[in-house]
């Protein structure tokens, strides 16, 4: 059977699956069936990205697998997919011995160190031209896995290369790690895999985000997010940080009585396919095989310069040999093999100087602390200020002003202060004080019992005042196109404007006699300001600012009225009922709709002409794609791709973010790419033109 056919099968048997699982006839003669199911499904998800049942649909068969088991426990498998849930907490991670142990790589920077080594690897070996096989070097977190009898029996850390801590409950939170893999059909009993923990970039930043908001500590990169991650004793945290993990070596392996050495495991090249073969995320489809040194330089050039597209860090490449045989024979020093060698992309950390520090007041009154820095260049850009979050955050870091400090630049990651060099201090540095008032309105700053932010909690403070208007107008939010910062600041300053509903009564008259406001300007300006009127309601919510409601709970609450100002009457416990309302963003809306100011100034902009209704609601009621979900790709012929989703959006259709089994039509235009791709792969998506898109419009 072939690979698509395989699939195909699986997919069948899903579907017979879910069937049963909704007929309630599952039973325990299926449990053998239904975990190979969820692996499959957990295969395409975290492995090849391309899942072909909904999260629902996994989550339903995952409930009645746990369901057999808790009536059957005898029939538990260590492997079962039940068994990633985490039990209570780790109480310490023992320290456990590599089988071989963990070497470091030799490093390189530039085209002229690959020269040389590949010049040694010749020499030593006595060959003309030697192939390489080239891959990513992950920024993460080393980890080495142990597997017997097909099954994974252990995990740890890197530690001293000897010996490291055993995080086994935490890597099994991680689901691109097999909890079993069929190393046995290769004749192997027992192996070690080596591989990297990475926490991507979104993920980081959602992170990050979170930890700011808790009044926490951010941490500087994701390298440190990842393996700080395993080392945190509550496995059920460690799953909430959608760890993920490549692996790249076989650091050593057993066979089975009277097998033989598998011939994939020849190569290293070999290596990667067969570890992607059982399961496993290896670089396989990153790789690639090169004879001789130059077309490697001309890779990894490649790879550097698409570095900031992937969705995670890496730091480099990875030369190494690719005939195991030659790898044996060159050997290893005491530190690093000399059948490899790391290619280091350009640092994205630099050392400067921290000038002073500025605090600044946000739209909900936090103030932060940003240190201005002598401006130095970190991976193409420049960076001259940097925030350092909280009082707390400068104690930790034991930041002063005049310090020397080394800070990272990780992609598209905001830049952060790694560290203070303390050891270059000449005595002349400062402690940075905080302050006791607002530097802006000059009220008392105050802080909260577990909380690490001073807020000034003056409402009419002027720097909240034009934060929050920016944050009305900004893209996410009303996308009043054109506003921006400094047209919000000018207009405050200028008395202007001075609240949220003065964006709608602006004085244009004034305005046009400003310098540097031409007629186009303003015009675009108005019709901005006019057109955002328009705007969903979820988007106003959003823009209103409210603590602790981003885009997503905007949404929800969005969903769950006829008109914003119903939840005047909604309850502490009616907010909980929302999803992914918890008591903490439940008292933030209901502080929000109990002041009198913030619902005074709703009506105003009602009257204004803002939407304040659920108009959605209103549509999908008489809508007749209800329950339908849509995808646009490509360039349509006529429509933009906005205004398409707007029409199905206004006829109750739902428009999805990627392909999946719950999509049911994908709009193609032209240049459509993997979207289509995928969705040719899935039977369910019907796949459509933009004239047959209008045709269902039209008639529903
Ligand atoms: S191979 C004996 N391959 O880089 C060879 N290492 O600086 C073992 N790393 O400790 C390493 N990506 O944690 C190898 N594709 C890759 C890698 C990689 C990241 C890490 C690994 C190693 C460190 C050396």
């Amino acid at each position: 059977m072939n690979s698509k056919e395989k699939t195909r099968e699986l997919q069948k048997l899903t579907n017979e699956l879910i069937k049963k699982q909704s007929s309630s006839t599952l039973h325990k003669k299926d449990l053998e069936q239904l975990r190979n199911i969820l692996r499959f499904h957990e295969y395409r998800y975290y492995i090849e990205n391309d899942p072909l049942i909904s999260d629902y649909e996994y989550d339903q068969l995952f409930k009645a697998l746990e369901k057999i088991e808790k009536e059957n426990p005898a029939l538990v498998t260590a492997d079962s997919p039940t068994q990633r849930v985490a039990k209570g907490l780790t109480k310490d991670f023992p320290t456990v011995q590599h089988l071989v142990p963990m070497l470091s790589l030799d490093n390189s920077y530039n085209p002229e160190d690959l020269i040389d080594f590949d010049r040694k690897a010749r020499e030593l070996s006595g060959l003309p031209k030697i192939e390489y096989c080239v891959e990513p070097k992950f920024d993460g977190g080393s980890i080495s896995l142990v597997y017997e009898n097909d099954l994974l029996v252990r995990a740890a850390t890197r530690g001293d290369g000897v010996e490291g801590d055993e995080v086994t409950a935490n890597i099994k939170q991680i689901h691109s790690i097999p909890l079993s893999a069929k190393f046995s059909e290769y004749g192997i009993q027992q192996v070690e895999i080596r591989g990297e923990v990475l926490i991507n970039k979104k993920n980081f930043t959602k992170f990050n985000e979170q930890m700011i908001d808790q009044g926490l500590t951010p941490l500087a990169n994701p390298r440190n997010a990842a393996s700080g991650t395993l080392r945190i004793k509550d496995p059920k945290e460690v799953a909430k940080r959608n760890l993920e993990a490549f692996v790249y070596h076989v650091s050593y392996f057993s066979l089975n009585k009277g097998k033989k050495n598998p011939v994939e495991l020849n190569t290293h090249a070999g290596t990667l396919a067969l570890l992607w073969e059982l399961g496993f995320r290896s670089p396989e489809k990153e790789k690639k095989i090169f004879t001789g040194i130059e077309p490697v330089i001309k890779y990894c050039g490649e790879f550097e310069s698409g570095r900031d597209d992937l969705p995670y860090e890496i730091d480099g490449m990875v030369i190494k040999v690719n005939a195991i045989a030659l790898q044996e024979k060159l050997g290893m020093t005491s530190h690093h093999p000399r059948w490899a060698i790391a290619y280091k992309f350009k640092a994205r950390q630099a050392t400067t100087k921290l000038l002073t520090v500025e605090f600044q007041v946000g739209r909900t009154g936090a103030v932060t602390p940003v240190a201005k820095l002598e401006p130095v260049a970190v991976g193409g850009v420049t960076v001259s200020s940097i925030s350092i979050h909280n009082e707390e955050y400068i104690r930790e870091k034991d930041l002063r002003t005049g310090d020397r400090v080394l800070i990272e630049r990780a992609g598209d990651v905001i830049p952060q202060i790694v560290k203070s060099l303390t050891d270059t201090r000449t005595g002349k540095e400062k402690k940075i004080i905080f302050p006791v008032t607002c530097p802006v309105c000059n009220s008392k700053l105050f802080k909260e019992e577990a909380e690490a932010v001073w807020r000034c909690i003056n409402i009419e403070c002027p720097a909240q005042v034009v934060e929050r208007i920016i944050h009305f107008v900004s893209k996410d939010a009303m996308d009043i196109r054109g506003f921006g910062d400094a047209n919000v600041r000018k207009f405050y300053e200028l008395n202007l404007l001075e609240d949220i509903p003065g964006i709608y009564t602006l004085d244009f008259t004034k305005i046009s006699g400003l310098e540097g406001y031409g007629q186009k300007s303003i015009d675009n300006l108005q019709a901005a300001i006019s057109h955002s009127k328009q705007q969903p309601l979820h988007r106003l919510i959003y823009a209103l600012g409210i603590r602790f409601v981003g885009e997503t709970t905007a949404k929800t609450l969005a969903q769950a009225v006829n008109h914003l100002l119903d939840f005047k009457k909604f309850s502490f416990e009616d907010l909980q009922n929302l999803e992914d309302v918890g008591p903490k963003v439940a008292g933030s809306i209901l502080h929000f709709f109990s002041n009198k100011n913030n619902m005074a100034m709703l009506e105003q902009l009602e009257k204004l002409g803002l939407q304040l209704k659920n108009q959605k609601k209103e549509l999908s009621a008489g809508g007749n794609l209800k329950g339908q979900t849509f995808l646009f790709t490509g360039t349509l012929p006529t429509l933009k791709r906005s205004e398409a989703e707007a029409m199905a959006e206004e006829k109750g259709g739902q428009i999805l973010s990627g392909v999946s089994a719950k999509l049911n039509y994908l709009v193609v235009g032209e240049d459509a790419g993997s979207k289509l791709e995928k969705a040719k792969k899935i039977n369910s998506v019907k796949i459509i033109s933009e004239a047959e898109f209008l045709k269902i419009i039209s008639k529903k």
